[in-house]
């Protein structure tokens, strides 16, 4: 494919369709039932309108902001998400290096196919660590543990998927990693494949078998007093839930739906910020992912209360397309987009972007 056509995400996308195994790309592109939030966390953005201001210099801006004290080169950073290596057989370590080559933050997953230990001594710039709790918290613990050891700077603790999304794609394919592969974080707990069991999607029985569901807010109390880095709470949609990662001692919420992929009918990510961001009255950071795919996505998510913006899937169709050099180059596309909105809106800087743009 001739790179000069891919000139937006969804060009990635519709690219990586035709190259990626039918099972991986509809595990990768695919939300829970029905898909209704699924297309609402882009549609959602799509409705809402700009009101750009003119006449303000903008032969000069800065798109350079901070989350968690932590400086990126845009307000826009890689959203954990599993299997890279079904997407390219460098995984995510093309990820890790793409991100930290783009000024950015990667958010590694606990469901990753390359270690921790892989992933850090090839990681070009700050990586985060997504935690999943398991039943065995002994796993858990030194899951922190290591990320810590090998210099992930924050923690994302997922608090949306304890038990799993009905994937209806998985369900019908079957879905299970290609031979070779493995959740490599978990190997040296003997945790690394999916049950053997005749299961619908592999992934949702590895989640039923291992994932605890008694996750609740003693667990947060628990890993804050643990965890020697920042904790983010992944997965928060009510604001009375923002309010309480706040006393919970959390650094920060990222307003996520699991990019759709757990409860169909809840809102786009971007209808649940404004409330959120108001809970929170700036007394911890408020990140959001979910469907955003324009340089307007992450004006409006920013307009709206959000330091930073995280972005799962569009990373993975540049992987998918061209590893390291795809990954990055869908970064770079998200970037240039970013700072024409911006500058098109009048603004010069992520600190000039507030609610009065918004329609
Ligand atoms: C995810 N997501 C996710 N979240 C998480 O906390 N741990 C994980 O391992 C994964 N894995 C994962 C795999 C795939 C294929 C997808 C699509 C998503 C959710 C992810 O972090 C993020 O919330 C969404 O992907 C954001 O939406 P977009 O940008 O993909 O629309
Ligand atoms: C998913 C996981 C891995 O949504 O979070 O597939």
């Amino acid at each position: 494919m001739d790179k000069r056509d891919l000139v937006s995400v969804f060009d990635y996308e519709a690219a990586a369709r035709k190259k990626l195994p039918k099972v991986a790309y509809d595990y990768y592109a695919s939300g829970a039932n029905d898909e209704i939030t699924l297309h609402e966390n882009h549609a959602a953005y799509e409705r809402i309108k700009l009101k750009p201001r003119v006449l303000t210099d903008i032969s000069k801006w800065d798109i350079t902001t901070t989350v968690l004290g932590q400086t990126i080169t845009m307000p826009l950073l890689v959203a954990p998400t599993a299997f890279h290596r079904m997407a390219h057989p460098e995984g995510e370590i093309a990820t890790a290096r793409a991100a930290g080559k783009a000024g950015t933050i990667m958010i590694l997953s606990t469901l990753s196919t390359s270690s921790i230990e892989e992933v850090m001594p090839e990681a070009t710039g700050t990586v985060w660590f997504q935690l999943y709790v398991y039943k065995d918290r002994e796993a858990t613990l030194s899951l922190v543990q290591r990320a810590e050891s090998s210099g992930c700077r924050a923690i994302a603790l997922t608090v949306d998927a304890q038990i799993w999304g009905r994937r209806e794609r998985d369900i019908k394919n079957r879905f299970r990693l290609p031979k070779g592969l493995s959740i490599k974080n978990l190997m040296p707990a003997g945790r690394e494949q999916f049950p053997k069991e005749k299961a619908d999607s592999g992934l949702a029985a590895y989640v039923a078998w291992q994932f605890d569901p008694t996750l609740s807010w003693k667990d947060v109390d628990w890993l804050c007093s643990k965890a020697k880095i920042p904790v983010l709470l992944k997965g928060v949609l009510h604001p009375e839930d923002a309010r309480l990662a706040i006393d919970h001692g959390a650094a920060g919420v990222i307003v996520s739906n699991h990019g759709a992929r757990q409860l169909d009918t809840v809102p786009a990510t971007i209808e649940a910020l404004p409330e959120i961001a108001e809970a929170v009255d700036g007394k911890i950071e408020v990140l959001i992912d979910g469907g955003i795919r324009r340089g307007t996505d992450v004006v409006k998510a920013i307009a709206l209360g959000a330091k930073a913006v995280g972005v799962g899937r569009p990373i993975i169709w540049g992987l998918a397309l061209d590893g390291e050099q795809g990954a990055k180059h869908v970064l770079d596309i998200l970037r240039r987009d970013f700072e024409l909105a911006m500058r098109l809106c009048g603004c010069t800087s992520v600190q000039e972007i507030t609610k009065d743009l918004i329609c």
